[in-house]
């Protein structure tokens, strides 16, 4: 009897999640170009589609994403972009609204929730967000940009088959997400606009028969005044793959929270199909691998597990960068950065215990003796071409610039910016670099800078300002 009693059960449980299958929502398009996102708003209200559902922006339609959207806690919910989305195409109708107090800090907003997909298309022409940034960069507009796609507070997230277009500003960040898994993505922020670079790019061998490089150079010095960061990490357990990223700031920025976060295959695509063969994403232009900003304005900072590998890094500023503020706190320990090919870059490997912003005034005169310590950094098997000739990078504004570095002589594969202390206070533990393969452009000597009182290991090359000499550790 008991075993009947749960056999109706079961089919009475059956029934009742049959009546709330899943549902798939449509979203509707106003054929006279009003914005689309009220009726959306509206039926994501109704929690009809918080739960079990899909919300579909279908394809052969372009939808007006007028007004930010912020979505409600999610549990299996799909957001699936086949239509492209475009943002308002003029600048202060953005403006006003990324300045308004009830902004919620994205354009696109999650609230959180649990199994929460947001999926694109895989159809080139469609799925695409349009920004419209070109305007934005045209006028080196930097007053109330929005942030892209706050993919936040999710357990068992999924971010694949996204397409940016001309993005504004920054694009996925993740903050407060556990159990994500990013792949597919392409971030594109080219400008098709304008204002050559000052240098030479692209002046390797394998470039020249790259019919676009003019274009994607403008576009890089374009959009590195952008700042729009690919992704920026926060949160535990994430793997990045796949993702092709041209931009202006960081290919990935990992903040303070970040644990067991793996970003791994993303090298560049445009030319040079040969190198594609074995590689399907991409990181080019822009800043860097980055861990922080850490440490701002005494934050202590928590950072650990993290394994960047198999990256190319293409004309961009740094290869390896970690930075944390003069005056800051915490611990980032367990960093790899892991065969990274570098070319024409200037700054392939730069740690700094001890930033500021030099945009603002001279270094602080900070009395606290604390700092973001750092331990256990591996940079292993970085192998490329150092940027040695005189260059500007597009978002220097002053002189010196920004990232300029007292002492440095531009053939630097490695400076280790250490904050100083001494025996068991040594802020930076463990920090090495091996399998370090770097020429300069110019064939002059490769050196590095680094002052063996901030460090007691063997950092696999000779600590000091000089020459590169390989050490044991760095065999
Ligand atoms: C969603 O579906 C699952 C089964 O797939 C079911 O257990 C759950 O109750 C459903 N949730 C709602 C709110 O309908
Ligand atoms: C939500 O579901 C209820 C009950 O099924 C229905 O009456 C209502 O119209 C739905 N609202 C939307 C926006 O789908
Ligand atoms: C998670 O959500 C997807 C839809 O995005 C759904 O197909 C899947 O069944 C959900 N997983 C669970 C365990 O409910
Ligand atoms: C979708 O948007 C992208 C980017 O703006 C554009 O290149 C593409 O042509 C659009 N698709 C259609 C079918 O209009
Ligand atoms: C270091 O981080 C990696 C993930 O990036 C992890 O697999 C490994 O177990 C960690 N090692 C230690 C000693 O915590
Ligand atoms: C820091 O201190 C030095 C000497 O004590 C002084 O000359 C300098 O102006 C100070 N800098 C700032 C930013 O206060
Ligand atoms: C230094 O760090 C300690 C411990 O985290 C904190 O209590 C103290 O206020 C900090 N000092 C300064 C000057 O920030």
């Amino acid at each position: 009897m008991r075993f009947f009693d749960m056999k109706v059960a079961v089919l009475l449980l059956g029934g009742s999640t049959a009546a709330s299958a899943w549902k798939v929502y449509t979203v509707p398009h106003s054929t006279t170009g009003q914005d689309d996102t009220p009726a959306l708003v509206a039926a994501l209200a109704s929690g009809n589609f918080s739960s079990n559902a899909s919300i579909l922006f279908k394809k052969g339609v372009t939808y007006n994403i007028f007004t930010p959207i912020t979505f409600p806690a999610f549990t299996n919910v799909e957001v699936h972009i086949e239509g492209n989305l475009t943002y308002p195409s003029d600048i202060p109708t953005i403006q006003n609204i990324v300045g308004s107090s009830g902004f919620p800090g994205a354009w696109f907003t999650f609230s959180g929730g649990t199994n929460v997909t947001l999926r694109g298309s895989t159809d080139p022409k469609w799925g695409w967000v349009d920004g419209h940034g070109q305007a934005w960069w045209d006028a080196n507009q930097q007053v109330n940009r929005p942030h892209g796609w706050a993919f936040s507070k999710i357990s068992n997230g999924i971010i694949r088959d996204m397409k940016l277009w001309k993005p504004i500003g920054w694009n996925f960040a993740t903050s407060g997400s556990s159990n994500l898994h990013a792949f597919n993505n392409k971030i594109v922020a080219v400008s098709s606009t304008k204002v050559p670079s000052p240098r030479p790019r692209f002046s390797s061998a394998s470039d020249t028969f790259n019919s676009h490089s003019l274009s994607t150079q403008c576009a890089h010095f374009h959009a590195v005044h952008l700042e729009s960061d690919g992704f920026s990490a926060g949160g535990t357990n994430m793997l990045f793959e796949n993702n092709h990223i041209q931009n202006g700031d960081d290919c990935l920025t990992v903040g303070s929270g970040a644990k067991n976060i793996h970003f791994r295959e993303c090298v560049r695509e445009t030319y040079a199909l040969a190198f594609l063969a074995h590689s399907n994403s991409y990181c080019e232009g822009g800043h860097g691998l980055s861990i922080g900003s850490l440490g701002k304005g005494g934050s202590v900072a928590d950072v650990q597990d993290i394994l960047i590998e198999n990256v190319q890094m293409k004309n961009t500023l740094y290869g390896a960068r970690f930075k944390s503020w003069t005056g800051g706190n915490g611990l980032a320990r367990n960093v790899t950065w892991k065969n990274i090919f570098f070319t024409n870059v200037p700054f392939p490997i730069y740690v700094t215990q001890n930033y500021w912003d030099q945009g603002i005034g001279p270094k602080p005169n900070t009395t606290s003796t604390n700092n973001t310590h750092i331990q256990d950094f591996l940079f292993q098997n970085f192998v490329g071409t150092i940027e040695d000739k005189p260059y500007v990078e597009g978002s220097c504004v002053s002189d010196p610039c920004w990232y300029a570095v007292p002492g440095a002589t531009g053939k630097e594969v490695a400076i280790l910016d250490l904050y100083p202390g001494t025996g068991s206070l040594f802020s930076a533990n463990n920090v090495v670099a091996k399998g370090i393969l770097g020429f300069t452009e110019t064939g002059a000597q490769v050196r590095v800078m680094c002052s063996s009182t901030t460090v007691s290991n063997d950092v696999g090359f000779k600590c000091w300002d000089g020459p590169f000499i390989p050490t044991r550790a760095g065999l």
